[in-house]
Order: structure tokens, then sequence, then C-alpha cells
């Protein structure tokens, strides 16, 4: 187990298997067309197995993939099986938009997948296209409860929550997702990224959401799962489902945070909101050992010192403010949500 500066561990790793999208989320990848990544730039399955294996020996329990789709990702589910077979096998968790679940889950669960997070922001088919740019709402549920009857558990709900887009429709989202046994989990609009022109006034924040839940669904606070975890989760008095909020603008959580990335050209990023990272890829590719790898790794944890959302809000209380345009990020896309 290695410490950063602040003693925080390294458990948790989220690795964007692709830059590539088939949705243009208006707050995470709002243009047509990027400069794509070059396929042979993009780590194999073999590259990230082995780096996956070097990460769960330094301590990491859990491994998100994620991108970009992720399932934009042709045979996904053989890198699952590798990921599985692993010899300390982590925990494996999916983020996907669910546009292509339906025809791949039973591949991804027969490989060794348990647990997905489907992004869904809007139960209305005309405003989720609005929000994706291109996605077919329809397509997204057939995918979603398509993984249910493949028997993944627990099955969450990502939404992103956003002042006068989709906030009319928390309870609405609250509602379909107790009535389905599926787990909710809202998302602070976050200034990912430089593309999706951030303003605080299009933040709904976490008391706002929870207060609206609980005036109709009384709640009771759990807390953070491992006491690391994003989401602050709570509980339905009433004994049906939990829902959580990931509130890293308004109630940031870096002092706990335990996660690395990789982005999908093997950069190692040690926060989301990071504008570089060290080059894994490179290393591997000339020639570096398992040692070498290791030690470089260690090396970047032990010296992180991250905490950009905590400074953020420092700064959205200061006099001055906070523009985002002031801080160049990397993107969302690149570097896994
Ligand atoms: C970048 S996506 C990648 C995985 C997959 N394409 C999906 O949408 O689930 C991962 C998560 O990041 C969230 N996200 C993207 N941009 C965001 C933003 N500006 N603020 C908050 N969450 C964001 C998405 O809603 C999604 O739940
Ligand atoms: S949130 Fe996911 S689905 Fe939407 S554009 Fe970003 S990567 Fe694509």
């Amino acid at each position: 187990m290695i410490h950063d500066t602040y003693k925080r561990p390294l458990r948790d790793l989220r690795i964007s298997v692709t830059d590539r999208c088939n949705f243009r989320c208006t707050y995470c990848m709002p243009l047509d067309e990027y400069e794509w990544l070059e396929r042979k730039e993009v780590l194999t399955f073999e590259e990230i197995t082995r780096l996956s294996h070097l990460f769960v020996s330094l301590g990491v329990e859990k491994i998100r993939l994620t991108g970009g789709e992720p399932l934009a990702r042709r045979d996904l589910h053989k890198l699952i099986a590798k990921l599985s077979a692993l010899a300390t096998p982590p925990d494996i968790c999916l983020t996907t938009n669910g546009s292509l679940l339906a025809e791949r889950v039973n591949a991804l669960k027969d490989a060794g997948l348990r647990r997905i997070n489907v992004s869904i922001d809007s139960l209305k088919p005309d405003r989720f296209r609005q929000i994706t740019q291109r996605g077919d709402l329809d397509k997204v549920l057939e995918g979603l409860f398509a993984a249910k009857r493949a028997g993944l558990r627990p099955i969450k709900i990502n939404a992103v929550i956003e002042r006068g887009v989709n906030d009319d429709e928390i309870l609405d989202l609250v509602r379909f997702a107790r009535g389905h046994d599926f787990a909710l989990r809202f998302i602070e609009y976050m200034d990912v990224g430089n593309a999706n022109n951030w303003k605080s006034d299009k933040l709904v924040g976490k008391k706002e959401i929870i207060d609206t839940i609980h005036a109709a669904y009384p709640l009771q606070e759990i807390g953070r799962d491992k006491g690391s975890a994003p989401s602050v989760d709570y509980q339905f008095l009433d004994g049906s489902g939990d829902i959580g909020v990931i509130a890293s603008v308004s109630e940031p959580f870096c002092f706990s945070c335990t996660r690395a990335r990789i982005t999908a050209d093997g950069k190692f990023v040690t926060c989301l909101f990071a504008n570089h990272g060290h080059d894994l890829k490179a290393m591997m590719r000339n020639g570096a050992t398992d040692e070498e790898l290791l030690a470089f790794i260690s090396n970047v944890w032990q010296k992180r010192a991250d905490r950009y959302s905590e400074e953020r809000l420092a700064a959205l209380n200061s006099p001055t403010g906070y523009d985002p345009r002031e801080h160049r990020k990397l993107e969302m896309i690149s570097l896994g949500g």
C-alpha cells in the first residue's frame, strides 16, 4: 500500500479504454469533432492488463472501465475476462451510456462483470436527445433492463443535474429508480475539460437535490461507502433502496480521494482536474520492466498533492470568484470520468 503527501492510499483505478463516443453530451463532449487518438496510440488490452496487475499489487482494489464510451471499444468483454483472471482479481465496474449494452451485456457478464453504472440524465426522450445530441432513450433503457435480466448487481444510474435543463426531473428519476430497484447517483455538474462552458449558476448543489427528495421520500444519511467513495449515500426511511450524490463542487472530497486514472493513451493521472499525465505507455513500449514501472508509479503517487475541488470551492467563495477558463484541464473523454 502506498500513500500520497496527504496520506491518501492508492485504492481505485479508472481506466479510459477509448476517447471515442457515439454521444455528444452537452456537459461532457459538446463539439462535433475532436482530434481523436490514432488507434496505435490507444493502449492494447494486454497493456491495460499489465498495468492493472501492477496497480493491484500496489493496493488497488477496484477498477472502473470508462471512457469515452467504453462499449465503443469492440470486444471489451475480452479485457474484462483478462482482468478477472488476474491472480488477485480487482472489483471490476463499468460506466457506460448504455446505448450498446443490450446486445453486449451477456458477453460482459460471462467474462466476469458483476456491476455496472448507466448514465441517464432524463426520462423524456426529446430531452434525452437534446442532452446527448445523438442518444436514443429507448435503446438505453433496453440496455438497462437487459443488464437487470442478466443479473448484474448493483445497477446504478448516474444522472448529472443541470439548472434549467433537467432539474425538474429529480423526483421522476427517483421514482423510476425505486420502482425498478436501481440505485441512483446524482452527480453535480462539474467543470471538466475545457469545452463544456461551465457556469456556477447551472450547478444544482447536493443540498437542493437532497432537500427535494427528502420532502417527498424521507431520507437518512448513510455516508460514503468505505469512507472514501465519491458519493454520499442516503437510504429511504421506508426501506426501498438508496440514493447518493456526488458533490465534488459543493462538498469536495479531495481529502479522501484514493483514485488514480489512466487515459486511453496510457497517461497516469492523479486528479480528474489535472492538466497533465505521466506516460506509462511510452515506458512500456520502450521496454521498461515491471520493477521500473512500479517504482515510477509509486514515486508519482507518493508526491501527489492534488486537491483541485477544494481549491475551486475556496475560489468560488472568494471575492474574485472562480473562472474555469483560467485552468486548462485534460478532457474528460480521454481521462475517464
Ligand atoms: C465521461 S462518462 C464516460 C462513460 C460513459 N460514456 C457514460 O456516459 O457513462 C462518465 C460519467 O461522467 C459524467 N460526466 C461527464 N461530464 C460531466 C460533467 N461535466 N459534470 C458531471 N459529470 C459528468 C457522465 O454523466 C458519466 O456518468
Ligand atoms: S458523458 Fe459519456 S456518453 Fe456522454 S459524451 Fe461523455 S463520454 Fe459520451
